[in-house]
């Protein structure tokens, strides 16, 4: 295995791309989304990230998988290196966000996902969080099920705790983990997930490492950044992105940029520019525990 990455591992990753605002409210039209996707592609990006529930709401289901089918499928360079990560588990009745784990609804989510993407198995699917009405062991038991019947290749898991990746574990082999992790919110690192993802030689898909939408403006002002970024002549956006990516081998931060200029910002696979900062670990996450951690909270997903 190299680098940590396991089913990833084929690929040299150093970020991924989040479809979900090319896909959400105040998306941009599908020409410009497929632009910016063509932008990461061509800036030497593999890694697709979306969901069944990355669109307007329920009459829009799927809409994030269909674009990036139409993104690859218009895409002129190697196409085969793609990667489309999907997730099932939550829905978007009258546009809100609420988990759905029941069997039936995470059956009919694969199968539309398969249709959306136009492919027999899914690369991988993910969890997309742990449905409290729901019991846990029938989401996981689902999803085994949906891998043995040959839908799905590889299996992971989002939004969550230790003992939930525990849990899953004695259902299906956990091939990925995708939790929020940035200099805003180190949970996931201090709580030692980001260290069992190591431990299971899984990638640590990070999301929100700008802090998402709503706080990126913070980045500006975050005290840990801040110092970094000026000793390294980057803007805070850029030290934030770097410091996540440097949280470890496996650790692949998904970048959620709706505008062409932003992907400029992801260094390049394998040689990223020599002025990018190197070593932030101790300075910002501090060193990962291996601690028993208690369950996450998980009040905000997408
Ligand atoms: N599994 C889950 O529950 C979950 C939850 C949230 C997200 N995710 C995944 O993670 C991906 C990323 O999440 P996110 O979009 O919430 O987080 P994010 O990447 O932290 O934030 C996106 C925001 O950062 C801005 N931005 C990007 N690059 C920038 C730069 N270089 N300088 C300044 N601003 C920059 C974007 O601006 P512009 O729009 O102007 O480009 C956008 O407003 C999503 O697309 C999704 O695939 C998963």
């Amino acid at each position: 295995m190299s680098g940590g990455l396991g089913f990833l591992s084929s690929l040299d990753l150093r970020c991924g791309l989040g479809l979900l605002r090319l896909s959400t409210e105040g998306r941009p039209t599908e020409p410009d989304a497929i632009a910016v996707i063509h932008h990461a592609l061509d800036r030497g990006i593999r890694l697709l990230d979306t969901a069944d529930v990355y669109c307007l709401g329920e009459a829009d289901l799927h809409y994030g998988e269909r674009l990036a089918r139409k993104a690859v499928d218009t895409w002129h360079g190697p196409r085969e290196e793609i990667r489309i990560v999907t997730k099932a588990g939550l829905a978007r009745p009258k546009g809100r966000w609420v988990p759905n784990g029941r069997p039936e609804h995470l059956r009919k989510a694969v199968d539309g996902s398969l249709q959306a993407l136009g492919v027999e198995q899914l690369f991988a699917l993910l969890l997309h969080a742990n449905d409290p009405r729901t019991p846990f062991e029938d989401q996981l038991g689902t999803l085994a099920e949906l891998q043995r019947a040959g839908k799905i290749a590889h299996l992971g898991l989002c939004n969550v705790s230790i003992a939930e990746v525990r849990q899953a574990q004695r259902h299906f082999s956990v091939s990925a983990i995708q939790n929020e992790l940035s200099v805003i919110d180190r949970k996931s690192a201090t709580e030692g997930v980001v260290a069992l993802a190591a431990d299971l030689q899984a990638p640590f898909l990070a999301f929100r490492v700008l802090g998402g939408h709503a706080k990126v403006d913070t980045i500006l002002k975050n005290r840990a950044v801040a110092p970094i970024a000026a000793r390294h002549k980057v803007t805070p956006h850029e030290a934030a992105l770097v410091v996540v990516w440097e949280a470890g081998p496996h650790v692949v931060p998904l970048i959620g940029a709706t505008k062409i200029e932003r992907i400029d910002s992801c260094p390049r696979p394998r040689k990223p520019p020599p002025r990018w900062p190197h070593r932030l670990r101790p300075a910002v996450f501090g060193s990962f525990p291996r601690a028993r951690a208690p369950a996450m909270n998980r009040r905000s997903y997408c």
